[in-house]
């Protein structure tokens, strides 16, 4: 794992924008993207890079983490309605809407829609990047503690951490956050060719600690991906707070630039 330590989530995600921009430049084609609030600086960035016209997605494919399971397609929040508002059009990165993958959060057999997903991730040819936040619990997608290191894309149920983190998109209420979803299994997320994961904020300290210095354990999911060879983690102060090893993190990554 590459790890850089930012003093802001801004200049973190620049950093970020950097190294995407580079990636599709360099003929990346498919996109693995992240939802919730981590990401969104970085998709401002590539918004503003499109409007410059060094970056767009016009004609690649951007293939979702994960949706909710039973939330209405038109709510603001679904996965699919967040990314289609971040990246999807000609005035955001270029990228077309039929090019824009989640899962189906509203087919009444999730089960065979998350098998699906799985194999179109694999018939387009694989995630070329895959974006990623991590949960304060150690979630990636949502993978959450102690379920199969090597799952296929699949449903979970949401921890109550998890509920109440992500109350504050929906009005406040935990009542109002779907239980359930489709995640893109650990197994699913391990084949991306190249993982960039952000973590901003004291709340993800711990998980952020755990993935990069603890033992690989499925209590922290995350933890997977030190298994994996070309993971770049781009931090800011507060989520890098409790690491123990920091000085020689930082070496490695200024080695590295
Ligand atoms: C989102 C996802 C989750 C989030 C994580 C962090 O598609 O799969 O793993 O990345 O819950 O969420 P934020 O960024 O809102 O703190």
């Amino acid at each position: 794992m590459k790890i850089g330590i930012f003093s802001t989530p801004s200049e973190a995600s620049a950093k970020a924008a950097e190294l995407v921009i580079a990636e599709f430049q360099a003929g990346a084609t498919n996109f693995g993207v992240a939802t919730g609030s981590t990401p969104d600086l970085l998709y401002q960035n590539l918004r503003r890079a499109h409007q410059l016209g060094t970056f767009t997605l016009e004609g690649k494919r951007a293939f979702a983490l994960d949706e909710y399971i039973g939330i209405s397609k038109d709510h603001p929040e679904s996965y699919r309605n967040v990314l289609r508002r971040a990246l999807v059009g000609d005035e955001r990165t270029g990228l077309r809407e039929a090019d824009l993958h989640t899962p189906e959060g509203t087919t009444a057999d999730p089960h065979q829609a998350a098998r699906d997903y799985d194999r179109s991730i694999a018939a387009a040819g694989g995630i070329d990047l895959q974006i990623l936040g991590i949960g304060a619990d150690g979630h990636i997608g949502f993978n959450e503690p102690c379920g199969d290191m090597h799952s296929r894309t699949h449903i979970d149920a949401l921890t109550d951490q998890t509920i109440t983190d992500n109350a504050r998109f929906f009005g406040g209420d935990p009542g109002a956050v779907p239980t359930h979803c489709i995640t893109q299994g650990l197994g699913t997320i391990m084949e991306a060719r190249q993982i960039l994961l952000l973590a901003f904020g004291a709340n993800k300290a711990r998980a952020v600690m755990e993935m990069v210095e603890g033992p690989m354990s499925a209590r922290w999911p995350a933890t997977v991906l030190q298994n994996h060879s070309n993971v770049t983690v781009l931090l800011d102060e507060d989520a890098a707070a409790n690491l123990q090893l920091r000085e020689l993190h930082q070496k490695r990554w200024e080695m590295q630039q």
